[in-house]
């Protein structure tokens, strides 16, 4: 496992994170399952892991709570989200900063994340979402300070709506925030324009999700898939999203080298870039944990393919249905 900075905390955390929203309760998941798969993923060096309370109403961070306390000797860094006041996903610029984070709220969240871990503090706590018309807004600025001073969080940070990489700039121009969590992926390249060389200027570190692009990029999903009843994939692979994107990830089979998935290829992808800190596919099988922690070998893609995938950049606009 490679070690990358995570901006000016300075921390040194797995190139390859822990996604955990899968376990917090999409359908098929199973707590054992889950459970192994963690700690599989702590043998094979992963030491930074990422959960939110909206990920089962605290389930998946109970979870965390618990694999921190099956590894004591083992830095781990915790990481989690406040839900909005609203409980709306993403946050929209006609909510205001009220409904969303008003004080009382952050703190109130802060501490049932911390009860649900088990934990007196926890490394990275984020805004689970955000919208930047509530940059200046002193309040969450006071907050996050009160919260560091008393010891409960080390860090904070703002996870960025979906296809919005801009959308926090001004929030990371206070000086108040330590990460931010952005989707990028040999899709989704635009944190690349303003995001990036911004984290690279203000010492942000830099958290990729979604890195499969919730499944087309792990080259299953075709035209024909469907998901169970409760699955929320099912909400968002509406026909118009599901043609699109298994469209898109078939302009890609052709260029999946021998001996690798294209799961590997758009992991490897992403570990091209210098300013992402670390990745967080999410993984609930012990097969993904191992597959996704063998590629942080520091040998990335041959540059040709790199240059090759860089063309499939697609841009792409917030929706009813992409949530
Ligand atoms: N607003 C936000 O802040 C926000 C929103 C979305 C996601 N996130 C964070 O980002 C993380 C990653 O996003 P995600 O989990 O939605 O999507 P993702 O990482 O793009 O895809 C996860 C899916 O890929 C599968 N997978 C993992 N490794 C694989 C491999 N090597 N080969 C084939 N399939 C593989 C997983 O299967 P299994 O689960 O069955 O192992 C899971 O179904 C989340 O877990 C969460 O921590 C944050």
């Amino acid at each position: 496992m490679i070690y990358r900075r995570f901006g000016r905390t300075n921390w040194n955390i797995s190139e390859i994170g822990y996604g955990m929203w899968g376990m917090g309760g999409w359908t098929e998941s199973d707590d054992l399952q889950s459970a192994g798969s963690l700690d599989l993923a702590v043998e094979k060096g992963v030491t930074f892991f990422d959960t939110a309370w909206g990920y089962g109403e605290g389930h998946s961070e109970k979870l965390l709570g618990e694999l921190v306390r099956r590894h004591p000797g083992t830095k781990l860094f915790t990481a989690s989200k406040i839900p909005p006041k609203n409980f709306r996903w993403p946050a929209k610029p006609e909510y205001r900063f009220e409904d969303s984070y008003p004080a009382a709220h952050i703190f109130e969240y802060t501490d049932k994340t911390l009860k649900n871990l088990g934990l007196d503090q926890i490394d990275l706590m984020q805004f689970h979402t955000w919208d930047d018309g509530w940059a200046h807004c002193e309040e969450w600025q006071r907050a996050t300070e009160d919260l560091k001073k008393s010891g409960k969080i080390a860090a904070m940070g703002i996870s960025m709506n979906r296809w919005e990489p801009e959308n926090g700039i001004e929030a990371l121009k206070t000086g108040v925030l330590d990460a931010v969590q952005v989707i990028y992926n040999i899709f989704d390249q635009a944190p690349e324009d303003v995001l990036f060389p911004l984290c690279e200027k203000l010492e942000i570190g830099v958290i990729a999700r979604v890195p499969f692009d919730e499944g087309t990029l792990t080259g299953n999903i075709t035209k024909e898939t469907t998901f169970p009843d409760g699955d929320w994939r099912a909400t968002y692979f509406v026909p118009e999203n599901l043609m699109a994107s298994a469209e898109k990830a078939d302009a890609l089979r052709p260029l999946v080298p021998q001996a690798m998935t294209m799961a590997e290829m758009a992991l490897r992808f992403i570990t091209m870039n210098n300013t992402v800190s670390t990745i967080i596919p999410g993984m609930r099988k012990a097969k993904n944990v191992v597959m996704n922690t063998s590629l942080s070998d520091g040998k990335g893609l041959p540059e040709a393919l790199y240059h090759e995938l860089r063309k499939h950049r697609w841009d792409r606009q917030p929706t009813s249905w992409s949530q």
